[in-house]
């Protein structure tokens, strides 16, 4: 077998080492532009876990490795000149220098050719290889040539970055965060062999402009460097190594291997320094990949597509990881400026969703503790009630106050459509599905989308409040939920716009009824669906008035039924919806193109609502923040419908996102709405709750812990376990109170299994 690496990095010498190990009669090549001691940078890390895959792969490359490494556990985050600590984290940092001569002594000893100084520019010779692998790095030109195969995506991100070092040893994994008169700075710091670590400085596109400081020159860099961080290096020097400004590159590709060729390490995929991950992920492919050549030595293009097949999921999943942390990277101004440090702190280690407040607790529990005190005592300034200090609870059994409702914990059952009621009326099935999940635990549930009038229904079978027998129907949940459970209660009013008049949602959402359709109207005539949905009627000013005092009748209505607070649907395209997105307002008139023009609408409703609602009630308003589609609203615009929102007396905002139109391209993923509910509550300075694959009581602790919203909105979670937040109680060893009916309960032990 003849094998050729273009690029002697981490990926293509260890796939050498491994497998000519495997196939010793191999005849493997590593053709490298560099000479062997021309590395630029300083140390690299890799974690605990990935160390544990390198020994079972080859003894004699991790020997060699753990034995020049510097280990430490600790992580210490200088804000404000305060430095938190965390420790349990498992960390090694070794020189990459070190590393590549460790590699390139393996091969020369297992009898790989390693030819230095070698660039290869023409790709033509290897037609007759079995195996090429393009393990040439970023600018991978095998990548390049045969982009139309491989269909490379190159995300340059705006933040600067310059890898630099330190004859500092800094006692644990180190994260600066200074501000001069130019910006905030980041540093990651790390000590990779004795006497030296790693000093990587990372600022905005706007810092590095105001600095003045210039992409190549190093010196100038380094004399920066030097005078803004040499307290916090105790005087000794900054070192440069090819130390050139950058923007870090998110790269991908659609397909990772073409005929005999395969693209590894970072020429096929990177992940942000700041997860520390990139030799790791380029040296787990070359352990991917020999064990798929192992399997397949005789057909290397089945190989290859078993490679891929294998190792595209992990790496997906690690640069998700990646984009997580580096986005906290790119926005830390928000949480300097808006979070506690100690709270900045958190949300720096829960980052990439990767660690969570469960694991930092196993990792470090002093430092879970700290937080946890904190945050209670913060929620008991806010709520006004009494919280035990020690311990004290898990974020999520902390109280919340909005005006004078204060909830007892921070779990919200989302209001969830159940297509059920007759004439908008509910009946029992609402009466359990509601009264089941307040039994359950959560602090706050929430009904069905709630509409204010026939015509303002989705469906047949959707809930109303507009008719006085509406009003007793809800009448006897909210006794239910109020005489059986801590919980509030609370309405979600909305009129469905261009969305109204049709079918259940199993027989067919969006579809238009097959008969009895109702006219239906919206900002602008756009239908839903086009050639499927009814043509709405652009609202003329009568509409709107009659919009808004259908809207304020459901909220008295709404008050005497009993309820506790008040959620304004401005969200999923429906009507008050409609007004605010771009892709569906296209009116000429004053509710039309600016953002403060199509928001007067929906502030109108809001203003009309308030002046009726109980001033010590609370109202909220769900809406998309993000329409998932080009020209429609964005995160930026979000926050200002926050601020305007705000402003109109609004108490807290849900987040949620798209459903405008048919159209949108969402990404889904775990707590994938919840950056947008993060940055609506410290941009706009209003409390939030985060919706959206909320699923586990860990999500929650960190989400709050974090400062990433104030309320947990969980929607299927409830559908599936009406007892969430008492599983999530008792899993996390809290107590909470059973209604007297289920007192014998305090004496069971549950078992799932
Ligand atoms: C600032 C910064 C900090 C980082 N910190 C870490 C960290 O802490 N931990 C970590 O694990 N990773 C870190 N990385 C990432 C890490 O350096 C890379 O992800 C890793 O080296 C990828 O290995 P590779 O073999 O794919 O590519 P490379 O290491 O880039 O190797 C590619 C090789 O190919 C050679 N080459 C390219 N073109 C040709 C050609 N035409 N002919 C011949 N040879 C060629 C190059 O000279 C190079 O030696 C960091 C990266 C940066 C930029
Ligand atoms: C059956 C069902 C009905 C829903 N009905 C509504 C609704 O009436 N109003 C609303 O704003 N969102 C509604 N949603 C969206 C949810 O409230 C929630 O935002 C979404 O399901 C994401 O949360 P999850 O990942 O916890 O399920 C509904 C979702 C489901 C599953």
């Amino acid at each position: 077998m003849r094998i050729a690496s273009i690029g002697g990095g981490p990926a293509g010498l260890y796939f050498s080492i491994l497998a000519k190990k495997a196939f010793p009669k191999a005849e493997i090549t590593v053709f490298e532009r560099n000479k062997p001691d021309d590395t630029f940078g300083f140390g690299v890390v890799f974690s605990d876990a990935t160390m544990e895959n390198f020994a079972q792969a080859d003894r004699e490359t991790h020997k060699a490795i753990t034995g020049s490494f510097a280990h430490w556990d600790d992580i210490d985050i200088v804000f404000k000149g305060r430095t938190l600590n965390s420790t349990g984290h498992g960390f090694s940092g070794m020189s990459r220098q070190v590393m590549l001569t460790i590699l390139q002594d393996r091969c020369a000893e297992l009898g790989v050719d390693v030819r230095f100084q070698t660039e290869v520019k023409d790709l033509d010779q290897f037609g007759d290889y079995d195996l090429v692998l393009a393990a040439d790095g970023i600018n991978s030109i095998v990548r390049e040539r045969f982009a139309a195969h491989f269909g490379p995506q190159i995300d340059f991100r705006p933040n600067r970055f310059v890898w630099l070092g330190t004859d500092y040893e800094f006692p644990a994994f180190t994260f600066i965060f200074k501000e001069n008169e130019h910006g905030l700075w980041r540093v990651h710091g790390y000590r990779y062999m004795p006497g030296y670590s790693t000093f990587i400085l990372e600022c905005t596109a706007e810092t590095f402009a105001r600095s003045g400081l210039k992409v190549e020159d190093e010196d100038a860099t380094v004399a920066y460097v030097q005078e803004l961080f040499n307290d916090d290096i105790k005087g000794h020097k900054i070192l440069k190594n090819r130390s050139l400004w950058r923007q870090f590159p998110i790269i991908s590709c659609d397909k990772w291997h073409h005929r005999n060729m395969v693209l590894m390490g970072d020429a096929v995929h990177t992940a942000h320094f700041s997860i520390g991950s990139g030799t790791k992920l380029a040296m787990e492919d070359s352990i991917a990949l020999a064990e798929a050549v192992k399997r397949q030595p005789d057909d290397i293009p089945a190989a290859l597509a078993a490679y891929e097949a294998a190792r595209r999921p992990m790496v997906e999943s690690i640069q998700r990881a990646a984009r997580t942390s580096l986005e906290w990277f790119e926005q830390t101004e928000r949480y300097y400026e808006h979070l506690a440090p100690i709270q900045s702190g958190f949300s720096l280690l829960t980052r990439s969703l990767r660690i969570s407040h469960s694991n930092l607790k196993l990792r470090d529990p002093k430092y879970v503790a700290t937080i946890d005190s904190w945050f209670a005592g913060q929620a008991a300034n806010q709520s006004g009630v009494n919280i035990p200090a020690e311990p004290p609870p898990p974020p999520m059994f902390t109280p919340f106050r909005l005006r004078d409702m204060v909830l007892a914990n921070r779990v919200v059952m989302s209001p969830m459509c159940q297509y059920s009621a007759k004439d908008g009326t509910i009946n029992d099935w609402h009466l359990v599905h509601i009264g089941s999940r307040a039994v359950g635990g959560a602090a706050l549930v929430m009904t069905e989308m709630t509409d204010v009038s026939e015509e303002a229904r989705i469906t047949p079978g959707c809930a109303g409040l507009y008719k006085k027998e509406h009003v007793a129907a809800w009448q006897r949940v909210v006794r239910f939920v109020h005489e059986n459970s801590y919980a509030k209660i609370g309405i979600q009013l909305a009129h469905a716009g261009r969305k109204g008049s049709t079918k259940l949602a199993w027989q067919g959402v969006d579809r238009p009824l097959d008969s009895g359709n109702w006219p239906i109207m919206a900002a602008s005539p756009l239908p839903y669906l086009e050639g499927v949905s009814q043509i709405p009627r652009e609202m003329s000013r009568r509409d709107m008035d009659k919009v808004r005092d259908d809207f304020v009748r459901a909220a008295t209505m709404a008050d005497e039924a009993g309820f506790d607070v008040i959620e304004l649907h401005c969200a999923h395209g429906y009507l008050l919806a409609s007004f605010i997105s771009p892709l569906t307002n296209q009116r000429k008139d004053e509710y039309g193109g600016s953002l403060e023009n199509r928001m007067r609408f929906p502030l109108e409703v809001l203003d009309a609502v308030r002046r009726v609602w109980p001033k010590q009630k609370p109202i909220s308003a769900r809406i998309s923040a993000t329409d998932w589609a080009e020209g429609g609203v964005d995160a930026e615009e979000s926050v200002e419908i926050a601020r305007l929102l705000k402003a109109h007396d609004l108490d807290i905002i849900d987040v949620s996102t798209g459903q405008t139109v048919a159209y949108e391209k969402p990404v889904f993923g775990r707590l994938f709405q919840t950056p947008f509910a993060d940055r609506i509550r410290l941009e706009a300075g209003i409390p939030t709750m985060t919706v959206g694959a909320v699923s586990s009581y860990e999500d929650v602790n960190s989400i709050l812990a974090a400062g990433r919203a104030d309320l947990c909105v969980l929607a299927r979670a409830h559908l599936y376990d009406p007892y969430w937040t008492r599983h999530a109680a008792y899993e996390q060893g809290y107590t909470l109170p059973w209604p007297d009916p289920y007192a014998s309960l305090v004496r069971y032990t549950p078992r799932h299994k």
